[in-house]
C-alpha cells in the first residue's frame, strides 16, 4: 500500500457520520484505472439503514464509470483488526477477485494485509452465474 491510498484512508475516516456507533471507519478502494475512491460509513438514527465505507468506497468508483477492484485500504480505531464486514466482502467480490489485497490499518498506520479469497473463500462471484 502506498503513502497515498493510507493517507486517504485517514482523511475520510474523519468524514465518517457515524453518531451511534462513534466507531469511524475509512475505506479506499484503487481501481483498474489506477484512480482511488474513498468512502466512509454512513449511520442512521433507524439503525439497520446506515451502511458501512467499503460500500460507500465502492458506489464512488461505480459513480466514476470504473468496475474493477484491483486494491482495498481500511481503516479504523480499536485494538481489533477492522476487517470488512461479511455484506461488504460480498460487495467488494462483485468487482475484486480472490488474489486483491485488503490493508487493515490502524491510527498508526498498516497492521495486516490479507486477500480477498482469505476473507471470502470459495465465494460466489460473477463468474459462478451462467
Ligand atoms: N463498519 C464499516 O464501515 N466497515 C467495516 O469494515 C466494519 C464496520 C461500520 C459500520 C458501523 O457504522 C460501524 O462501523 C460499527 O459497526
Amino acid at each position: 500500500m502506498d503513502q497515498a491510498m493510507l493517507t486517504l484512508a485517514r482523511r475520510v475516516m474523519g468524514t465518517a457520520y457515524a453518531p451511534y456507533s462513534k466507531f469511524h471507519v475509512g475505506a479506499v478502494v484503487r481501481g483498474g484505472n489506477g484512480k482511488l475512491y474513498a468512502g466512509c460509513n454512513v449511520e442512521n438514527a433507524a439503525y439497520p439503514q446506515g451502511w458501512c465505507a467499503e460500500t460507500s468506497a465502492i458506489a464512488a468508483m461505480i459513480a466514476d464509470g470504473e468496475r474493477r477492484i484491483v486494491e482495498v485500504a481500511v481503516i479504523g480505531a480499536g485494538a481489533a483488526l477492522v476487517t470488512p464486514c461479511g455484506g461488504c466482502r460480498q460487495r467488494l467480490r462483485e468487482f475484486a477477485g480472490e488474489a486483491t489485497p485488503i490493508h487493515i490499518c490502524g491510527p498508526d498506520g498498516l497492521r495486516q494485509t490479507v486477500t480477498l479469497g482469505e476473507l471470502l473463500p470459495l465465494s460466489f462471484g460473477p463468474e459462478n452465474l451462467p
